[in-house]
């Protein structure tokens, strides 16, 4: 069996998982698909959607503190002048001088750099660098009057609303504002599947602090990202920091962090936490020329505020989950079984209902059973084929619960309840499915390796 955690060829698996059970699609397939951009089919859009509600129920529901915010994707160009994108927003491109394929220098090892040559052994061109935002014009005249960017991080949207939310919600420093959204990087090279692409989501948390406790706040911040992750299901073996050098830091960061996942490609980023100080906010103040000061009437102080960011990838959690729930179990002697164990608040259909046997109005009566459920949960309806590929059809895809129907059902109004992870079976009344079903959510623990 492969070491899922290291392992490139399980990658390969899982793209291919994604593509057989309707997870992940490459994007216009039909037409031979388009480099780096992917599509997220019925399975895929129901595991995005629920760590999307996951991360903004844990950053606006469980914190008071925290408001939400969905802003426009496209922005002022003026808006990336000052957020120093324009200027900053570079990496390093260089070129193969013979097969002409192009890296980003820093991801080069430090041999190649010094002797600049490519992986493949032949000259590099000189680095020269390489803005990543997407330029384009609103409006029907192409002039430099009418040029739009599609904004390569949501945080800007959240900064230009800052007074907004101050003068029209009851928050008061420190407080946060939350968004979810897209967002567009022109990557030199995008790989591993949906690691990295030119068109992602993030989901992004800009806190407000006054400058004196910004590094209290960074510390608080970093404690609860991690313990997210693992509230999450994620195996806590498998996340680690790692803090950025003074050469790493983005234009706007004093200090920073990422949450760093061991992908089967190996350890990379999911999440960053970042402290900006108050670059943002002075320097859309100095651009607008908006006052984007606050006021503490309690202190009588008026200062710029400082902001530490949460900054975690959509996309990027749905590849961090789908790989730290894919396993290939062996099962007995000599079977084994691919299983998704997603936390069954993240699985896609939380409950499949099958009758054993079509026939004996078992059918009918597993109908009614799923119709009620779905009231509560997501559910799945199969009655095709021999009852244990019924399972391993839901283990494949991460189904938390099995329900099956059958002669003793007619009896006695009870059903077997099958647990995915430890594939146990349970006799309980019909009655008590759903209680049951949420009550083993709440307790998830995850088993396995
Ligand atoms: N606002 C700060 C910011 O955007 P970042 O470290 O550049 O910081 C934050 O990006 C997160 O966004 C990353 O940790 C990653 O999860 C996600 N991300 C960044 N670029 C991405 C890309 N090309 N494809 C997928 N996700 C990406």
């Amino acid at each position: 069996m492969a070491d899922v955690a290291t392992d490139p060829k399980i990658m390969e698996s899982i793209v291919s998982l994604c593509k057989r059970r309707g997870f992940i699609f490459p994007s216009s397939d039909i037409y031979g698909g388009l480099a780096s951009a992917w599509d997220y089919g019925p399975l895929g859009s129901e595991l995005k959607n629920r760590i999307q509600r996951f991360w903004w129920r844990d950053m606006t529901q469980l914190h008071d503190d925290i408001v939400g915010l969905d802003a426009a994707i496209m922005m002022h160009p003026r808006v990336w002048e000052a957020s120093g994108h324009i200027e900053n927003f570079d990496d390093l491109l260089v070129e193969d001088t013979v097969t002409n394929e192009r890296f980003r220098f820093d991801h080069l090892t430090d041999e190649q750099r010094e002797t600049m040559t490519s992986p493949a052994g032949n000259p590099l061109s000189q680095p020269r660098k390489f803005n990543l935002m997407f330029r384009t014009h609103m409006g029907p005249v192409e002039e430099s009057a009418s040029v739009v960017y599609l904004r390569p991080e949501t945080a800007q949207g959240i900064y230009v609303n800052f007074k907004n939310v101050v003068q029209t919600s009851r928050v008061r420093i420190p407080f946060g504002i939350a968004q979810v959204g897209k967002a567009f990087r022109n990557e030199i090279v995008t790989k591993n599947f949906i690691f990295r692409t030119c068109e992602f989501e993030q989901m992004e948390m800009q806190y407000f602090v006054h400058p004196s406790e910004d590094e209290k706040w960074f510390d608080y911040w970093r404690g609860e990202r991690m313990e997210y992750y693992r509230r999450l299901g994620i195996r806590p073996d498998r996340l680690r920091w790692k803090e950025h050098g003074p050469d790493e830091l983005a234009h706007y960061a004093k200090t920073a962090y990422d949450i760093e996942y061991l992908f089967p490609f190996g350890w990379s980023e999911l999440e960053g936490v970042h402290n900006r100080t108050d670059y943002d906010l002075s320097r859309h103040a100095e651009y607008s020329g908006k006052d984007l000061t606050y006021l503490d009437d309690q202190k009588n102080e008026r200062f710029v505020p400082y902001i530490i960011e949460t900054s975690a990838g959509l996309t990027r959690s749905v590849l961090t989950v789908l790989a730290d729930a894919y396993e290939e179990e062996r099962v007995g002697e000599n079977d084994t079984r691919t299983v998704l164990r997603f936390h069954p608040d993240l699985a896609p259909v939380t409950v499949g209902v099958f009758p054993l046997v079509k026939k004996d109005g078992l059918a009918e009566r597993a109908r009614e059973i799923e119709r009620a459920l779905r009231e509560d949960f997501s559910t799945f309806y199969d009655q095709g084929g021999a009852i244990g590929r019924r399972y391993r059809r839901q283990d494949e895809i991460g189904t938390p619960y099995c329900i099956t129907i059958d002669y003793e059902t007619k009896e006695n109004d009870t059903v077997t309840l099958r647990f995915r992870d430890s594939m146990e079976q349970v006799r309980i009344p019909v009655s008590e499915i759903a209680p049951r079903i949420r009550s083993e959510s709440r307790a998830y623990r995850r088993v396995g390796s």
